[in-house]
């Protein structure tokens, strides 16, 4: 039987934290076996906000080297950058005569970055969610494991696959999202009711993958935590919840299982155990990063390999896509 076809993406644009590996990278290497994967370093997207040239370039050798460091299999996996394989940009431009300014304007994620960015608010940002859809339809997707920040995006993605269809006949298939659970809910190290983010500005909030043992350990000893002394995960104590939601996802064990190893235990012993079990996983993930980016040759032949794979994929989609809508193809 032919694997479904799954479909993700990360932004090459700040740096990852512990909730994008915990939420995304970690499950995609679960699912790298099960499902037909293609996995995309998304720099189209990233340019919808202002990038340094030089870092991007960087940023996207490091996130594909970032991958397989956390055990994504390019053998296994169609791994590439966006920008390689052009039926991104022409799919988008297909599925902008269908989709409505009105629907992109009331995007969550378009009204909070036009709000952070009030300077530069381009076409760009607005249409991210379509781009996204042509990235999810071009390869037939069946799923699309995503963050909870991205379903709207993916609901965006399934009305235009389905207005395309009835328009034009049969073409895309309706991807169906699939929301992470565990760990898929790291918090602010600093405010944990908020979501641990790559571009919050204070810096003791996030636990970066690239932060060092010496910075990991000292983060998590500064981590908010709440009155009382007992550690135990219950609403009324979202930082003790966020650190023992961190220790279960980084040691393996279930948040009930961490509450009885600190039982009785000080928040003191408590933060110093949680930053040491995140330190210790990153550790051997860093140093393979760090191993393969000193083989621009072997990262460089991924990517075109990947970039072929996908492109092949991409154009079939994008063939029948132009014959449903009538553009002249050639004799
Ligand atoms: N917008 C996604 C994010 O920032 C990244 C992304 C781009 C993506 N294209 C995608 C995710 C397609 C899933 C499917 O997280």
């Amino acid at each position: 039987m032919e694997k479904k076809v799954l479909y993700s993406a990360v932004q090459p644009s700040g740096n990852l934290t512990i909730g994008n590996y915990t939420g995304a990278i970690r499950n995609w290497v679960a699912l790298q076996d099960s499902y037909e994967c293609f996995y995309a370093i998304a720099n189209m997207h990233a340019i919808t906000v202002r990038q340094e040239p030089a870092e991007l370039r960087r940023r996207t050798l490091e996130l594909c080297a970032l991958y397989i460091a956390c055990g994504v299999d390019p053998e296994k996996c169609t791994l590439y950058v966006q920008s390689q394989v052009p039926q991104h940009a022409e799919l988008t431009w297909v599925l902008n005569s269908l989709t409505y300014v009105g629907e992109m304007e009331r995007m969550t994620q378009f009204k909070d970055k036009s709000a952070r960015h009030a300077e530069n608010i381009n076409m760009g940002l607005m249409d991210y969610p379509v781009l996204m859809a042509a990235d999810i339809l071009l390869y037939q997707t069946e799923i699309v494991p995503v963050g909870i920040d991205q379903r709207q995006h993916l609901e965006i993605a399934r009305d235009i696959a389905v207005r395309f269809n009835n328009r034009y006949g049969e073409t895309f298939r309706v991807p169906e999202g699939y929301i992470m659970k565990a760990g898929a809910k790291i918090a602010s190290l600093q405010e944990p009711t908020k979501k641990m983010s790559k571009s919050d500005e204070n810096l003791n909030a996030s636990v970066f993958l690239s932060d060092d043992r010496d910075t990991v350990i000292r983060k998590f000893k500064r981590a908010v935590t709440d009155s009382g002394n007992e550690i135990k995960a219950t609403e009324e104590k979202p930082g003790v919840s966020n650190l023992l939601n961190i220790y279960a996802a980084f040691s393996g064990k279930t948040v009930e299982e961490a509450e009885r190893e600190f039982e009785g235990k000080g928040y003191g012993e408590f933060k110093l155990a949680v930053g040491e079990t995140v330190a210790d996983v990153l550790a051997p993930v860093q140093a393979e990063q760090k191993r393969l980016l000193a083989d621009k040759k072997y990262l460089g032949e991924v990517l075109s390999s990947g970039a072929e794979r996908a492109f092949k994929a991409a154009r079939k989609t994008l063939s029948k896509v132009y014959r449903k809508i009538g553009f002249y193809q050639g004799e």
